[in-house]
């Protein structure tokens, strides 16, 4: 007797073990690029599952293609790529990969902070173009972070593994909406960390305004979602030297940059790695498979979004 195997979407390509451990108990249908809009809803059609990515589009529209859908799953925490109240509406879970990806996204934040604290990016880059002349006693002067406050924006499970490194450089730590108002961490905190999700509530929550209340020393640091800084705001606090350095690994309009910032030499530009490792991400895509699998067989997912 043959069992039909529910029939699931994907949109990447995954290492082959993983793509085993999901067609031996579902029919995959793997899409190796990345599908426009229209493809996606015409793929999706009779589906009852989708693994996709955060660069994928689920919206209204995608969901009412997929009327068998049970379960979208997201390669990722943030899910601000699905329209989850569209989902709900229509009884499908999304899920998304919390925890998996939360050492190596503090990770790449301290990265940045270092980074931009030290002015490494730009150093690496005179060095590249034969431009340094040797030790001197006030050559590419940095900021040192011992003493210094750590304000943290987002109380997550990220925002936490940031704050747990903290001690061992000597920061101290501050919480927005815990320990002080976002205005007063603002005003007060040498480096800023964002990490938060982006919602309509966080979309531009730096903005010029915030950026006029931060120290003309700080640094401000995103590795959230792009969205959650006003990036032409941001090119103009940099252009009057409102604050000291950005370092950013997400942007409003991935893969675009903002202009204003890509010649800065005080703005550290990372390419979205957050998650970015080998470890993490086998580890992102295994639960997101273990999350389609139980719920096209009828269990409770693992890591259903709120
Ligand atoms: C996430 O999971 O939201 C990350 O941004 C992926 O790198």
């Amino acid at each position: 007797m043959t069992t039909s195997r529910p029939p699931v979407l994907l949109t990447r390509r995954i290492p082959s073990s993983l793509l085993e451990k999901l067609a031996a108990e579902c029919e995959v249908d793997l899409q190796e690029a990345p599908l426009a809009p229209e493809q996606l809803r015409v793929r999706v059609r009779d589906k009852q599952g989708m693994i996709c990515v955060l660069t994928d589009r689920i919206d209204a529209a995608v969901l009412d293609a997929g009327a068998a859908l049970k379960v979208v799953a997201n390669i990722a925490v943030g899910y601000d790529n699905i329209d989850a109240a569209a989902a709900k509406a229509r009884g499908v879970v999304v899920t998304n990969t919390p925890d998996v990806l939360t050492e190596a996204t503090a990770e790449l934040t301290w990265g940045l902070i270092l980074t931009a604290a030290r002015r490494i990016g730009e150093g690496e880059r005179l060095v590249r173009r034969g431009g340094w002349k040797g030790w001197t006693l006030d050559f590419m002067l940095g900021t040192e972070l011992r003493g210094k406050q750590l304000g943290i924006i987002g109380r997550g499970r990220i925002g936490r593994a940031v704050a747990a490194r903290a001690p061992a450089f000597g920061m101290t730590v501050r919480f927005a909406k815990q320990d002080l108002s976002i205005d007063e961490l603002l005003i007060s905190s040498d480096v800023i960390s964002i990490n938060t999700s982006l919602r309509p509530e966080t979309r531009h929550l730096i903005d010029r305004r915030a950026l006029m209340r931060m120290k003309r020393s700080a640094i401000l640091v995103n590795t959230a979602r792009g969205p959650i800084v006003d990036e032409e705001a941001l090119a103009w606090a940099m252009q009057e030297r409102l604050i000291a350095a950005a370092a950013l690994d997400v942007y409003e309009r991935e893969p675009i940059v903002h202009e204003g910032l890509l010649g800065m030499e005080n703005v550290v530009l990372a390419p979205h790695l957050g998650s970015a490792t080998r470890e993490t991400r086998t580890a992102m895509i295994d639960l997101a498979i273990r999350n389609v699998i139980e719920v096209v067989h009828g269990r409770p997912p693992l890591t259903p979004v709120s």
